[in-house]
């Protein structure tokens, strides 16, 4: 049985203040054993995160990390082997705004994940078509072609240790949240096609939601047989949302 995950994705929200106070509220949530949960603060606030977390279920997560795994001459990047080394279980790869703005290339994903992977790090691979691709009834290629990218360069088994997010871009930020039923069969085709390949990873794989999801939709999207769970962005800044969600799944 697919345990279900609550994710909180920070993005480059926080200043000191706001993520001590943030920190300190999440300390206070009921704690709902029959679900994971995790947060994914910007890097500077990461190893914060873990030590005032330390006590808690909430595990922490990276937004991004290097294409190779250990210190080398990366200026500015942050290596797979450090975020271990500071306390982190997840990293983010191939989230939509790196793929769109931030030159994340499918080459450089599967770097990505394959360095994540090698130190540990349970890679979250961020699946999702745009708007424009959805219109033109390109999402079941788009999410095919990116899916297939991983598993053709890796090999179907990285996906016994990793998690899935499906997260329509056009959903992301804007409120405009993927009904219920345009998110299951989504997911139920990522399903499928991991099963391909081996259906014993398909059972088992977590396949979270992401974009807009607030508290009032929550309900209906997790009660979706694919829908393991969020990855949630804006909601998961207010700690009591973030709980009320955490407490939906
Ligand atoms: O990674 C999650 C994020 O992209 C979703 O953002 O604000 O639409 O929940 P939001």
């Amino acid at each position: 049985m697919r345990r279900p995950l609550v994710a909180g994705n920070w993005k480059m929200y926080g200043n000191s203040a706001s993520v001590k106070a943030l920190l300190t509220s999440l300390k206070d949530l009921v704690w709902q054993p029959q679900v994971d949960i995790a947060v994914f603060p910007p890097t500077l606030f990461l190893i914060e995160a873990v030590q005032a977390l330390k006590e808690t279920p909430i595990l922490t997560g990276a937004q991004n990390c290097a294409i190779e795994p250990d210190e080398m001459a990366l200026t500015g990047e942050v290596s797979a082997s450090q975020l271990v080394d500071v306390g982190c279980q997840f990293v983010l790869v191939g989230h939509s705004e790196r793929r769109l703005l931030l030159g994340d290339t499918e080459a450089i994903l599967i770097k990505k994940f394959q360095a994540a992977q090698s130190k540990g790090l349970k890679p979250i691979l961020c699946l999702g078509e745009t708007k424009e691709q959805r219109e033109k009834n390109q999402t079941f290629t788009i999410i095919r072609d990116q899916l297939n990218s991983i598993i053709d360069s890796l090999g179907i088994d990285v996906f016994t240790n990793a998690v899935i997010a499906y997260e329509p871009v056009w959903a992301i930020g804007t409120g405009l949240t993927a009904t219920p039923e345009q998110a299951q069969e989504v997911h139920c085709f990522i399903r499928a096609l991991i099963a391909e390949k081996k259906e014993a990873i398909a059972q088992n794989i977590q396949i979270l939601y992401g974009g807009s999801v607030k508290e009032n939709n929550a309900d209906a999207l997790f009660t979706m047989p694919d829908i393991d769970g969020g990855l949630i962005g804006g909601a998961s800044l207010n700690a009591d949302e973030f709980g009320a969600i955490y407490r939906i799944a």
